[in-house]
């Protein structure tokens, strides 16, 4: 059972304190019973909770699609830097709010925000592949056999060998690369082991969702549910 003031402020955005006048000024009811009281208690799933006659739909979890900008770190917490959880704005915050995967402080673009660690340990396993596409400034122009390294999967400068990437030059030193897999600073070390530099890195897409290109750096919005289940096809 949850209080009806922390659904109510989930479903319809707003803050437990707009909720609270809310349930004075207009009619909600639970079971077709009008209740007041902002720490009524209500089963979400199971209860028919209505605001003037229109049903309110519950959503566990938030997901939020973030632009995010360089000097920004990937955490939910940090005393010294700001974090990506820092820039989310009120409206949207939740309690325990995460970034489901890094970027590096100086890579900006897709950062997915959620509370929702199931499907953060979904999207991220490495079982599952969803693909992470970039583009990325080089310091060079691409060589010729590169797009087949990449392909064939890199042997990284320590010894580690990464799954097989797609390379696509865009031209004057930009290049767009996906890749499955995670691992620290991989596409920086990706064109290190190729002799190369990056220079500016952004994450574009997660799986089949691209990176809505309306967000500035440090906007986000919320992801629909028709958005969410792009991402894992
Ligand atoms: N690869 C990197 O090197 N850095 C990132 O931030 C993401 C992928």
């Amino acid at each position: 059972m949850e209080r009806i003031d922390k659904v109510l402020s989930s479903a319809l955005k707003s803050s437990r304190a707009d909720i609270k006048k809310l349930m004075k000024k207009q009619c909600v009811t639970v079971n077709g019973v009008r209740i007041t009281a902002a720490d009524a208690k209500v089963d979400p799933y199971n209860d028919e909770i209505r605001l003037n006659g229109r049903p309110i739909v519950y959503q566990k979890h938030i997901y939020i699609m973030m632009n995010k900008p360089k000097g920004v770190i990937s955490a939910s917490e940090d005393k010294s830097v700001p974090t990506v959880t820092d820039l989310v704005p009120k409206e949207l915050k939740r309690p325990n709010l995460f970034p489901a995967g890094r970027l590096d402080a100086d890579t900006t673009g897709f950062v997915l925000i959620t509370d929702d660690g199931d499907f953060a340990h979904r999207i991220l396993s490495p079982k599952r592949h969803v693909e992470k596409t970039y583009h990325a400034v080089l310091e060079k122009e691409l060589n010729d056999g590169d797009a087949k390294r990449f392909a064939d999967g890199i042997r990284l400068r320590d010894g580690t060998v990464c799954l097989e990437g797609k390379l696509e030059a865009l031209g004057d030193r930009k290049v767009s690369v996906t890749i499955h897999e995670g691992k620290y600073h991989q596409v920086r070390r990706m064109f290190a082991s190729l002799g190369n530099r990056v220079l500016e890195l952004k994450r574009v897409k997660i799986g089949g969702l691209p990176l809505d290109e309306k967000l500035k750096e440090g906007e986000c919005r919320e992801i629909t549910e028709d958005e969410l289940e792009k991402i894992t096809q």
